[in-house]
This record gives structure tokens, sequence and C-alpha cells, in this order.
């Protein structure tokens, strides 16, 4: 009879390597890097219409694995699109970066664990820091450590308040093993650049009692402040893009060329019946056949992120035929009424073939001429009213992902 072996976690590891599910995140790379070529574009351009006097760099913030895109395939793709430096939210996700060989410079956005300094510092991971805590623990270090400094100006989430930062930061100059690289706020409104102004504003006041060393990044505005409220930004140096990278949440016209998502997701049908004229479908039978009727099932669930909130209101393509999603979408499988499909193609799908639940590129813009809503995150938030961010990273936990290019 066998032992256990050391062999053992080598063959599970095997077996797990390559995915078996027939639901799957197909992640646009093309998309990706359009996205980031455009923004990175007009960026400048706002740069020389609002007269900005400082050279610009972005930083491109790939925490929560890229916003569920996967920051170690993202990260490359962005710094060859020209952002030089990357945001995360934990030790871990930089570690896990530093790890694929990523060498740019690595903020850490939120607060770290004060024991994990040191860990930061061997692998030249930024810390955000903001409160006397943080000093302390810097003070005890033995190797330098780098850090930005996080101003309270409005957001109320975490940092020094603007009306305190001059006393921390002349404390901060007294810790040998401190490296200061940068101060920050963050914009709690940034389609609101009257709420912008009022937060760079405390941040001015901060940075005219505390000159910053020239060059030393300073920095504000995320996507949406940085694309709405450009005068609210202009003396900083660094602007920090997350969802708009991924292709959302810049209304389209803010931008010279529409973002487009990068984000799709596809399944396999699993199940194809004909079901007869009122029989109920999946739990609770929210949905009953109106006529005998084809039904496909897919394996996508709430658990990989497709949310339950969404059933009896989701629509898929199959082959350009958009059909309807039918009855209570489940943990993990959900059923479709093949009705549309049988009455254009004059027959129901196969099992095993693919309809799109999320579309990506060029295909997810919506068409002001026609009218016609593409299949994205957008359309999703706007009937759970919630947010698109909430959405993109809830996909991630057990689905897959495929990367695809598709035409720039
Ligand atoms: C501190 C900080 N900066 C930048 C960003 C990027 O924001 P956005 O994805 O809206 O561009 C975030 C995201 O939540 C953040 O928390």
């Amino acid at each position: 009879m066998p032992s256990p072996t050391s062999k053992t976690p080598k063959q599970t590891r095997s077996l797990i390597h390559q995915p078996h599910r027939d639901a799957w995140l197909e992640v646009d790379l093309g998309a990706l890097e359009h996205n980031a070529k455009t923004i990175k574009a007009h960026l400048e351009t706002l740069s020389a219409q609002h007269g900005r006097t400082k050279p610009l760099s972005l930083m491109a913030v790939v925490k929560a694995d890229a916003y569920g895109h996967g920051a170690v395939m993202v990260a490359p793709i962005l710094k060859a699109c020209g952002f030089s430096q990357l945001g995360v939210a934990s030790i871990d996700e930089a570690l896990q970066l530093r790890q694929a060989g990523i060498e740019l410079p690595i903020l850490v956005l939120s607060a770290s664990p004060l024991w994990a300094m040191p860990l930061a510092s061997q692998h030249h991971v930024q810390l955000t820091i903001f409160n006397p805590s943080h000093l302390k623990a810097l003070a005890e270090q033995k190797q330098p450590v780098t850090v930005q400094v996080k101003i309270e100006t409005g957001m109320h989430r975490i940092g020094v308040p603007w009306q305190e930062a001059s006393g921390f930061l002349q404390a901060l100059e007294g810790i040998p093993m401190a490296k200061v690289a940068g101060i920050f706020s963050h914009f709690a409104q940034g389609d609101n650049p009257q709420a912008c102004q009022q937060q760079w504003e405390r941040l001015a006041h901060v940075l005219a009692e505390n000159p910053t060393e020239a060059g030393q990044p300073v920095h504000i505005a995320n996507s949406l402040g940085a694309f709405n409220s450009p005068q609210a930004w202009q003396q900083c140096n660094v602007a920090r893009v997350g969802i708009a990278l991924y292709g959302y949440e810049v209304p389209a016209g803010v931008l010279p060329q529409a973002l487009q998502p990068v984000m799709g997701l596809k399944a396999r049908f699993s199940h194809i019946q004909q079901v007869e004229a009122g029989e109920g479908v999946s739990y609770n039978h929210t949905y009953i056949t109106q006529k005998r009727q084809w039904l496909g099932t897919i394996p996508l669930g709430y658990a990989d992120g497709l949310p339950r909130g969404l059933s009896n209101q989701l629509t898929a393509s199959y082959q350009g035929v958009r059909i309807a999603q039918v009855g209570m979408i489940t943990m993990d499988q959900t059923v479709f009424d093949l009705s549309p499909i049988v009455e254009r193609l004059g027959k129901p799908p196969a099992l095993g073939n693919v309809i799109t639940v999320l579309e990506t590129g060029k295909q997810a813009v919506p068409a002001t001429e026609t009218g016609s809503q593409p299949l994205t995150l957008s359309a999703w938030a706007k009937t759970l009213n919630t947010i698109e961010y909430e959405l993109m990273c809830g996909l991630r936990v057990r689905l897959p992902r495929i990367y695809t290019r598709s035409g720039i």
C-alpha cells in the first residue's frame, strides 16, 4: 500500500494547475492597453491645458488583484504603457508582485501592520503612515523603511488630520530609518470639482508649511478626480488611476476615446432541455414557463460572483442573439430561456456551446447611434444599485481567468 509520500502535494498541485471549469473570466489585454494609452494621453493633454508645472507620473492601482483582472499579468502591460508606479492595498499584494519579478515602486495605500515593517523594507515596498503608532514603530526599525504620509483632507477614512500634519511631519524628520517618498490624500467625490478643490486646499496648506523636496511625489486624484476635477490637482505630480484602466466609471464623452471594459465572462451550456408550459424553474419557482420552452443551464452562480440579485433580470448573448436568464441564480448554476435562439437560428444550442455574459473591448462600448446596451458591469450595477468596483472584485473569487487580446 503506498505510504503518504512527499509526492502527494506535488500531484495535487498539478491536478488543479489547469482549471476544470466551463465558466471563466476573459481578460482582454488589448482593451487594457487601449485604456492605459488613452488615459495617459488625455491626462497629458489636461496637464498642458491646466498649466501643470511639474512632470506628471502615473500610478496604476492594482489592488485586489488588479480589481480582479490579475495584478501580475496586468502590471507589466501598464508599465509598458507608461505607468511608472503601482498602488496596492496590502504588503501581501506587493510581495506577490515582487515575487513575479516586478520591480516598479509599489505603495501600499492602506494601513499595514506595524510588525511587518521590516518585510516591507526588505522588499522595497513603500508604506502609508499617518498615526503616532507608525512613528513609534519607525523609530524602532534597524533598516530604512520608505513611507508616504497620508493626509486626511475630507475622506475621513485614514490619514493624519491636515491641521495636525505639520507636527507629524516634523516628528518624522527626526527618525533616521524613515525615508519619506511622498505625501498624499484621497478625493472623496472625484466628480465634484468643488469638493475636490476644498480637499486640495487643505493638502496645499500642509505643503505650504512643509515644502517637499523637488520631484517628491504629491498626489490626491483617483480616476474620477483625475478626469472630472483636473483643476483641483494641477499642482500634484502623480495621479493614481484604478477603475478607468479596467474600462469603467468614466462616462462616455469625458475622454476623447471611450474606455473599453477589460473583464469578460463566458460559460458553456452544461444542460439543454425542453420543459412543458406552466413548469417552475430553479429555487422557489420565481419563473414559470409560458409555453413548451427550451432552457439552457450554465455552470456559473453566485459563488462565482454572479449576483443573485440579478435573478430574472440578467441577459446574455449567444451568437449575437440576446437571451434572458430565468429563475433564481443559484450558488453554482444558472438557467436561460433559449426561445429567442430557437426562433432566430432554428434550433437550440448544443451542449458545450459558449454564451457571453459580459462583453469586452469595443463590443462592450455602448453604440450611441443604435442606443443598444452592451453586456457590461455597468448594466448590472444599475440594476443592483451598486458600483462596478464591487461587482468586478466579486467575480475573481472562484473563476479561472483567461487572457485574450482584442484588436486595438
Ligand atoms: C487610496 C486610493 N487611491 C486610488 C484609488 C483608485 O481609485 P479609482 O479606482 O477610483 O481610480 C483607490 C481606490 O479605491 C484608493 O483607495
